[in-house]
């Protein structure tokens, strides 16, 4: 039987995610924004191996629990080796999230880079809205794929000599449209979570720029570099004529396919740990109050 796909990607789950934030921004997010002084029992929806726990639980008030689910038994393995050394309350549930009962037990549930994989996600934040006692939080990570693909500068190339936002857009709407599995969530939740019913509704950028630069520190160069790499970034294309034809299938035209191909070939042969790079992820953090009275 084929291994589940989240199961084989936790080396570019690993890599990817500290490319997204800067600490000292989620510590501004939990204690500025969020201002959460009293231990809250966190659920985390498509968690993989327990990122944003290992992200929020450090900052939140002792006591403060954390409860995984995600599909995926080899990243709930990681998750769990990863918590046993750590002095949190933490446990983990293995489980196809669209099947779970949950009960309404918790005071803040969260995703991130989930609710984009689902092909419901109204059904899914409804599902995370339930389980919140009156007067909880819901908050949203969710990526918003154009305005991630617009945020590469690198050094020497327009930016269209490597991505073609236009046809990028174009498969993006037609991919959600297809699957309903939609890579723009981010920047729809706001107005989802106000359809729900939520109160008090906010949306942040993730703040962190990465600065790829080659008279920086070397260890610290080669680490970005690598979590670029790792995250996909410059990826070489392969075979020309497969490549397209998956393009056309999506909704290209041979010519923008043809174009693609070749700019994400030149891109892959461009790149290197000696580039100037700017890249900004642009994830939207929506998260809004669950107020049933
Ligand atoms: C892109 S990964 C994000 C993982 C983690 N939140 C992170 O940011 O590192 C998406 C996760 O959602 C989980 N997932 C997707 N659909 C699911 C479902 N129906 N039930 C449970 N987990 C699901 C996958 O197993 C995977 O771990």
């Amino acid at each position: 039987m084929d291994e589940y796909y989240w199961d084989t990607r936790i080396e570019y789950l690993r890599n990817s995610r500290d490319l997204f934030y800067n600490d000292d921004y989620l510590e501004f997010l939990v204690k500025m924004v969020w201002k959460i002084e009293a231990p809250v029992h966190i659920v985390d929806f498509g968690c993989g191996y327990g990122y944003l726990g290992l992200k929020l639980l450090p900052l939140l008030p002792q006591g403060s629990t954390y409860t995984g689910l995600d599909l995926g038994n080899k990243l709930l393995a990681e998750a769990r080796q990863l918590f046993a050394r750590l002095p949190y309350e933490a446990s983990f549930i293995q489980g196809d999230i669209q099947q779970l009962q949950l009960d309404r037990k918790y005071d803040l549930a969260v995703c991130h880079a989930f609710l984009l994989h689902v092909s419901n996600p109204l059904d899914i934040l409804q599902k995370m809205i339930d389980c919140v006692t009156d007067g909880g939080k819901v908050a949203a990570f969710e990526p918003h794929w154009i305005g991630n693909a617009a945020n590469f500068y690198l050094h020497g190339f327009e930016q269209s000599q490597h991505v073609q936002l236009g046809l990028l857009q174009k498969l993006y709407e037609l991919d959600a449209a297809r699957s309903g599995k939609d890579g723009n969530i981010g920047l729809k939740l706001p107005l989802y979570m106000s359809q729900l019913g939520l109160t008090e509704i906010q949306c942040r950028v993730s703040d962190k720029v990465n600065v790829l630069y080659p008279r920086m520190e070397q260890e610290e160069k080669h680490k970005l570099y690598d979590d670029l790499r790792k995250s996909g970034y410059a990826d070489a294309p392969g075979d020309r004529e497969i490549f397209i034809d998956q393009l056309i299938a999506r909704g290209a035209t041979p010519e923008e396919a043809g174009v693609q191909y070749d700019n994400e070939l030149l891109l892959s042969q461009q790149f290197n740990s000696e580039s100037l790079l700017t890249y900004a992820a642009n994830m939207k953090i929506t998260f809004g109050k669950v107020e049933r009275s």
